[in-house]
């Protein structure tokens, strides 16, 4: 994990590969294909609350929350993970990250998600953005590359989706992208959150 936190040191963002103990990434990257035959997805969408609203002009991914009070087995050791991710960066960062929150994400054909940043403006809580690529045998023609636009200038990396590779980033200042995807695309995608006071914003 030091690796991680050098990374996102110098650059604001890290990639790992072999994320995952290789029997728990085989069972979460077999969950997510159960939920999407059974249709257990709901269509993303831009903003929160009542700004919220379904925006396929800027993404066209599927999503399924995961429920903190409801993990499945292998859910749980991801949790895990990455409640011990999020102590290493509150030591290394000096922050004050307590709040988890994930989801799958299914990119169908053809889909892609826009240039944007993570955190919402009216809320200032997602301080990191993390994803779990859960695709076997990705190739660079398949598209749906997460394109990372290093801190603030038009320079990008392009990163493939990944048999348990990992992806962190700064959600307030790293840029990225989905770009169309030619094949059907699995993630695990999560945020750290710090607490936030409601009565801040
Ligand atoms: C997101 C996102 C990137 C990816 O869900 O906000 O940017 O590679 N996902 O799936
Ligand atoms: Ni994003």
């Amino acid at each position: 994990m030091q690796q991680i936190l050098d990374q996102l040191e110098n650059k604001g963002w890290a990639v790992s590969k072999n994320f995952m103990e290789k029997e728990i990434y085989d069972q979460l990257k077999k969950e997510i294909r159960v939920l999407w035959k059974e249709n257990d997805f709901d269509k993303a969408g831009i903003g929160r609350g009542i700004n919220y609203q379904p925006h396929s002009e800027i993404r066209k991914d599927y999503i399924h929350w995961l429920n903190p009070s409801e993990l499945t087995s292998p859910q749980k050791h991801y949790w895990e993970k990455m409640e011990k991710l999020q102590h290493e960066i509150n030591n290394y960062f000096y922050l004050n990250l307590h709040e988890l929150e994930a989801h799958y994400a299914a990119f169908p054909i053809g889909s892609f998600y826009k240039k944007h940043l993570d955190q919402f403006k009216s809320v200032g809580a997602r301080l990191i953005s993390t994803i779990l690529y859960l695709n076997e045998d990705w190739k660079e023609a398949d598209g749906g590359a997460l394109r990372i636009y290093s801190n603030g200038s038009e320079d990008f990396l392009d990163i493939y989706p990944e048999e348990n590779s990992f992806v962190c980033f700064r959600s307030d200042l790293i840029y990225h992208e989905v770009l169309p995807t030619n094949r059907q695309r699995y993630s695990l995608t999560g945020w750290f959150r710090r607490r936030v006071n409601p009565l801040e914003f």
